[in-house]
């Protein structure tokens, strides 16, 4: 029988961990599969073979999934330099940049991963993609909530033109559930951030065409915009699990 998906993240994860060590500073991912990766660490740290490990969440979800997990906590404040972060993504494309932030944590996530020394992305191979955005799932721009509905205008300026381009404010509806831009929720609250901010989810029919960095400074520069879910050379390896039980480490 051929192995879950949820397995296969699980494979994953487990495979990621084998390369935490003692006294390392661990950025911790958010995700259903960074779970299996923070439950993975907190067994070994529980079995005496993992000691000083100090975890750095990328949510609030990682903190409590970690605390449960009995992994120490700290911040970046007092750990500027991450040893490894490991944590999953939405997309990974064959440059391994990747697309996150469908869980919303793509602010958080950025900044610890991108402190860090080795960012390890955990997948399966569902997830690896010809070109970002072009299987149908979003591009989360966190955005703060004054006036955004001007920064949405903005965005959809930037992409005037594009073939297939659209956008719209994610939802407390269909957050952590598929982005697709025909799913409904429309009516109902703004999903909020851990760091109290909006989702501008943009969809791109054909998948981002073009230089990916150009088009990750201009939607830096609108103001009102303070982060974007497009990773872009921050990966240093992906280890993926494939349906046929191989598991491939790209770097
Ligand atoms: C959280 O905001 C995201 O960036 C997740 O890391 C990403 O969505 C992957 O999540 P899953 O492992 O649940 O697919």
């Amino acid at each position: 029988m051929a192995p879950s998906q949820d397995e296969l993240k699980r494979v994953a994860a487990h495979r990621a961990v084998e390369l935490v060590e003692s006294g390392m500073v661990i950025g911790l991912g958010t995700g259903s599969t960074a779970a299996h990766a923070l439950d993975r660490i907190g067994d070994l740290i529980r079995s005496g073979a993992l000691r000083d490990v100090v975890g750095i969440p990328t949510s609030e979800w990682a903190a409590a999934r970690a605390s449960a997990a009995g992994i120490p906590l700290s911040d970046l404040d007092a750990h500027p330099v991450v040893d490894l972060s490991i944590d999953g993504a939405d997309e990974v494309d064959p440059a391994l940049n990747l697309v996150k932030g469908r869980g919303g944590s793509l602010l958080r996530e950025k900044m610890v991963e991108g402190t860090s020394r080795r960012f390890v992305v955990i997948v399966d191979d569902s997830k690896l993609v010809p070109r970002l955005a072009a299987s149908g799932l979003a591009v989360p721009v966190e955005i703060i909530p004054f006036g955004w509905a001007l920064t949405l205008r903005r965005l959809q300026s930037l992409f005037d033109g594009v073939p297939g381009f659209n956008l719209k404010l994610r939802t407390a509806s269909i957050n952590a559930k598929a982005t697709t831009f025909d799913e409904k929720g429309s009516d109902s609250e703004p999903f909020v951030t851990d760091n109290k901010n909006y989702i501008a989810d943009l969809f791109f029919e054909n998948g981002i065409h073009g230089d990916l960095r150009v088009i990750s400074d201009a939607i830096l520069r609108i103001t009102g915009v303070v982060e974007h879910g497009l990773f872009l050379g921050l990966a240093t390896s992906v280890v993926v699990a494939q349906k046929d039980g191989v598991v491939v480490v790209k770097d």
